[in-house]
């Protein structure tokens, strides 16, 4: 059947069904504070609701000529914005579309389409894409270019990207790129093509990653996808829509199989990495809810399934000379058999992303994160007490609404209380559908905003300068990653805190995936200098 003929078959299809994300008909009128949640997923069983609403690929089979779907060798420039989640999602995006034919080029200016990559987590994160879609189409070559936005953006923006005709033909939310030979192939015939329905199961589990900077020996796992916490600031349960997980046993043989190529290190992402619960297996392991005590959920505790704790025993017993590290947690899914876990294995490393977000009471309830300064600082003690030289990170926003300068500054305190080795800080950005954006005012100016920002960041690095400093005259296991640019003979990598080490190469000309015991000789705040003694087990 020709293209044209099953678009009109598409269109039919979808066309009765109320706030359907997948369309190639003329453009609805949204509510004007968009979709809720509860509107991207319905009630329906998920199979169902799956084949009615999308027409996946297989169901498109049925209409569609499948040479319709075949890049035929036309040329995709993948660019990526945000996240690790979002290097991990261009490496499935990548995978799929060289699957049906597509060749990968980095000339932006003549491939045949762009697909960028993108997040919503903040105002400046969007603000960046619609300058790179400008670029783009001021410097396009190929007049017949396609441009597409994937990811979070496209689940947030949604039509508003495809109004501006001119910059963007297509858009793919999260769930939606197994569509995207299909949305590829509607572009191409001039309609817009949209798919952000968002899936309560899609995980991409069968999908083999095509992975960049394979050369460091580094590798990403994606094992869940999505987010039911709901904190009042964040916008990525709407984006990104319900936690789901990966079957266990697709993660392990993704494991073994990196091992084989030479992967040493392995992180494991999810937007709520340690609430990871496969519960498609029927050979339950384990039926505890894994919380701390006294931290709250706005959901109901989950019960059953396998945990992430038996998911990191399992890949630390299947791959022992690989190094693994997960993000990103929640404080509240860190029971202490996790911590006893970690302890007790010497490839889970001793690294933890505890994102605290504020160090004031009051603060922490409105952004709805379900814990205390206090419980999160016993928090901080008990895995200190099991995992003593543990190198902690974490979050935090500045200028959340109703953020006064006590709260500040409690958040100030609790950064020098715990110590940090390294912060991510970000001033706050009012984000639509949020619960922050229904209920709370964006009340602190933006120049406190940055101000409070630089405060937040200035002490944070004068503790990890601090932590730094007295790793020098140890003697640490590097897993090298590559070559200092300014001089060839520095190789870089990570000791198993995760703080980067520099040294001399020139003799052993170590490579990197091999790992190298180092002496700590000197430190910032963000890197450590170190002499080589020789080449090192795990
Ligand atoms: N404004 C600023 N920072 C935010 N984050 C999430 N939402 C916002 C927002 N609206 C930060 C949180 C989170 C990290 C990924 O991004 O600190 O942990
Ligand atoms: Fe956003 Fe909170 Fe979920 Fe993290 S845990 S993705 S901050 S809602």
């Amino acid at each position: 059947m020709l293209l044209r003929q099953w678009l009109r078959s598409a269109a039919a299809f979808s066309a009765p069904r109320a706030h359907s994300g997948c369309s190639t008909t003329p453009k609805r009128k949204l509510p004007e504070d968009g979709l809720q949640l509860s509107d991207f997923i319905k009630e329906s069983s998920r199979k169902q609701r799956q084949k009615a609403i999308i027409p996946s690929i297989e169901d498109t089979k049925e209409y569609l000529n499948p040479e319709d779907l075949n890049g035929n060798g036309r040329t995709v420039c993948y660019v990526t914005y945000g996240c690790q989640m979002n290097v991990s999602d261009m490496e499935i995006v990548r995978s799929i579309m060289t699957k049906y034919g597509f060749v990968e080029t980095e000339q932006k200016e003549k491939a045949d389409i762009v697909l960028l990559m993108t997040c919503s987590i903040r105002d400046g994160a969007e603000k960046k894409v619609w300058n790179q879609l400008k670029l783009i189409r001021g410097n396009a070559v190929n007049r017949r270019q396609i441009v597409g936005v994937l990811g979070c953006m496209a689940e947030r923006v949604r039509h508003g990207l495809l109004e501006k005709r001119n910059l963007v033909h297509l858009v793919a939310g999260p769930d939606s790129y197994r569509d995207l030979p299909r949305l590829v192939a509607v572009a191409t015939g001039g309609s817009n093509a949209i798919n952000v329905q968002l899936s309560l199961d899609e995980t991409y589990a069968d999908v083999q990653p095509i992975r960049v900077n394979a050369e460091s020996k580094t590798a990403f796992i994606s094992i869940m996808r999505g987010c039911d916490n709901m904190c009042t600031y964040c916008v990525v349960p709407f984006t990104r829509g319900r936690e789901r997980s990966r079957p266990i046993d697709s993660i392990v043989e993704e494991v073994r199989i990196l091992r084989n190529q030479g992967y040493k290190q392995i992180t494991l992402l999810g937007q709520n990495v340690n609430s990871y619960r496969d519960m498609s297996s029927m050979d339950f392991a384990s039926t505890s809810s894994e919380g701390v005590p006294g931290f709250k959920t706005v959901y109901k505790p989950k019960t059953g399934g396998l945990t992430f704790t038996t998911l990191l025993e399992k890949v630390s017993d299947v791959a022992p000379d690989v190094r693994f590290r997960f993000t990103s947690p929640h404080p509240k899914d860190f029971p202490m058999q996790l911590i006893e876990l970690i302890a007790s294995r010497s490839n889970l490393c001793k690294q933890l992303h505890l994102p605290a977000q504020s160090g004031d009471d009051e603060t922490l309830e409105r952004m709805g994160r379900g814990y205390t300064r206090d419980l999160y600082l016993r928090l901080v003690d008990d895995i200190r007490q099991i995992l003593p030289n543990v190198s902690l990170t974490s979050d935090f926003i500045a200028g959340f609404c109703g953020e006064t300068e006590e709260a500040h500054q409690n958040t100030l305190s609790l950064i020098q209380a715990v110590r940090y080795s390294f912060c991510f800080v970000f001033p706050y950005s009012m984000r639509g559908k949020t619960r922050a954006h229904h209920r709370l005012t964006d009340d602190v100016p933006e120049e406190v905003k940055n101000r409070r920002h630089l405060d937040l960041t200035t002490v944070f690095r004068e503790e990890a300068l601090k932590l730094n400093q007295a790793l020098i005259g140890t003697q640490q296991t590097v897993l090298i990653e590559g070559k200092s640019r300014r001089d060839e003979s520095f190789s870089f990598g990570r000791i198993d805190g995760g703080e980067k080490a520099i040294f001399n190469n020139s003799e052993l000309l170590l490579q990197p995936g091999q790992y190298a015991r180092v002496s700590i000789t000197d430190a910032t705040s963000q890197s450590l200098k170190a002499r080589l003694i020789g080449v090192s087990n795990i």
